[in-house]
């Protein structure tokens, strides 16, 4: 019989800590359900303490998730504990995730501490944390730079004072694969409550160096039975271990002898809903869920799969819900086919929403022949920018070589309408400059991407734009077959989220 390694998706935390990935609660609990669907075991729903979102959002997903279990996370401290118990009152299965610093770094530096006396803090953590919950993991932050020894040390005792499982985190994704199994085994050898299976050992690896699966893989093959993964491995700096890659690797790799929950096919849904509502891209050659995980482009290879599709393809596209044969949406799709294929998407429409989605889908089917994944999911969450204060009434722009360009713009700014024109170097800067000349605020224009083009002229462009004003650096995202009027929405995006 083969092993089970458990899944703990941390998207809703460490994903989404990420600058630019904010979800509201709403979009929080559709990736909640949907990781549910995807049959993940734990779900690491927030931060509660962090803020009033936070808070807010772990006591929904516990409302909307049936049998996942519910974590939360702390630091070491009882007002944390206290508040993230309250946060997950209505969560079926619940666990509170706290943890302190152990790597001589961390004492020295964050805590002014000395080893010993950070044992006490995680053992009277974990103690007061199972006042509340029977399930309390603890994590070991920068457990990959702990000496082996003392890290021991300090896996015993919050395993005797009560912790169901130990997290070992690379919080800064240094440690070399070989090294980080190495650890895994050591405490695996040296921890009698693990031996004795009061515990389980958990992997939580960073990718700054681009090991976080190697690791990942290094630990569970020495013995840790939870994987903590994000949808893409968004995450922190260079993200975390991704859950599609561990997943994959087990399936493909039977002969390991160690099975997940997940249904494979629900990834790529699972990934394109994390992107899109993220406005986080996914680099084309992302192993399992890149646009071109799956492309064969030169001869040689397009030879081969055809003759044998194994000759280069290790897995099924459609093992990991790749359908080459979706239903493609143009302007005569129903209603019913557009909500079939968003329902496919991991996104649930109904009444007015359904039938405001399906106008937008309408116009969009106008423009373009055949409307995409990337486009309904994109359609679907167009409602975010209805409430904001600042939209786009229209836009002109008058461009061409050899001349300067001219642009005219109207806005609506809370029911006042305004319009302004301006000349600039290119569409995109005479539209910004006109849209200064009404908005009249110190705004920089600090990061302007504008995302690959992938299946045709007529497609939707996707443009992130990072603005620093008062301070603070904003980020804001539009999409648009028009990329001019992408990108002034992704500048109004950012003036949105401006707090004063
Ligand atoms: O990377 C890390 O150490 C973490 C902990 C808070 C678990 O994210
Ligand atoms: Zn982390």
């Amino acid at each position: 019989m083969s092993d089970r390694l458990f899944i703990f998706d941390t998207t809703l935390r460490d994903g989404e800590q990420v600058p630019g990935c904010q979800l509201n609660t709403v979009e929080k609990i559709q990736v909640a359900k949907q990781l549910e669907a995807l049959g993940v075991d734990v779900i690491e729903a927030g931060f509660p303490i962090s803020s009033p979102g936070d808070f807010n959002s772990v006591i929904e997903i516990s409302k909307a998730v049936t049998w996942p279990t519910i974590c939360a996370l702390t630091r070491a401290v009882q007002k944390d504990i206290d508040v993230a118990a309250d946060a997950l009152r209505e969560a079926k299965h619940k666990r509170i995730h706290t943890g302190i610093g152990t790597s001589d770094s961390h004492i020295r530096y964050k805590f002014n501490s000395n080893r010993e006396e950070i044992i006490e803090r995680a053992v009277a953590a974990v103690k007061y944390a199972k006042r509340y919950v029977e399930d309390v993991e603890f994590y070991a932050e920068d457990a990959g730079r702990t000496e082996n020894e003392y890290l021991a040390r300090v896996v015993e005792a919050v395993v005797k004072a009560g912790a169901t499982v130990v997290n070992i985190p690379d919080t800064t994704g240094y440690c070399l694969p070989q090294e980080y199994g190495a650890k895994i085994k050591y405490l695996m050898e040296h921890v009698d409550g693990l031996s004795a299976g009061k515990a389980i050992l958990s992997t939580h690896c960073h990718n700054d160096l681009g090991m976080a699966t190697a690791n990942t893989m290094a630990g569970v093959l020495n013995g840790a039975r939870q994987a903590e993964v994000t949808i893409n491995g968004i995450g922190e700096r260079a993200g975390n271990t991704s859950l599609e890659e561990v997943a994959m690797i087990l399936k493909c790799h039977r002969g390991i002898g160690i099975d997940t929950n997940i249904n494979t096919q629900k990834i790529y849904p699972t990934s394109r809903m994390v992107s899109s509502l993220m406005n986080m891209p996914v680099q084309p050659n992302k192993a399992i869920v890149g646009r071109n995980a799956f492309a064969h482009s030169s001869g040689i290879h397009q030879d081969g799969v055809l003759k044998n599709v194994q000759t280069y393809e290790i897995m099924n596209p459609k093992d990991v819900g790749i359908d080459d044969n979706a239903i493609v949406l143009t302007a005569r799709s129903g209603r019913a086919a557009l909500k079939h294929r968003l329902s496919v998407l991991g996104v649930e429409l109904e009444g007015e929403r359904l039938d405001a989605t399906y106008q937008e889908f309408l116009k969009l089917a106008d423009k373009k022949k055949e409307v995409n994944d990337d486009d309904i999911l994109m359609l679907a969450g167009a409602d975010r920018a209805a409430a904001h204060a600042v939209k786009l009434d229209y836009l002109q722009v008058t461009t061409g070589m050899g001349v300067k360009s001219v642009a005219c713009i109207g806005l609506d700014i809370a029911g006042e309408k305004f319009e302004a024109s301006a000349s600039g170097n290119g569409p995109v800067d005479a539209a910004i400059k006109a849209l200064k000349n009404i908005i009249k605020r110190q705004m920089v224009l600090k990061e302007f991407t504008i995302q690959a083009i992938s299946k045709g002229s007529d497609d939707v462009g996707k443009v992130h734009m990072q603005v620093e004003y008062d301070g603070h650096l904003y980020y804001g995202f539009g999409a648009n077959t028009d990329i001019v009027t992408a990108s002034v929405e992704a500048y109004i995006d950012c003036i949105n989220k401006f707090k004063k």
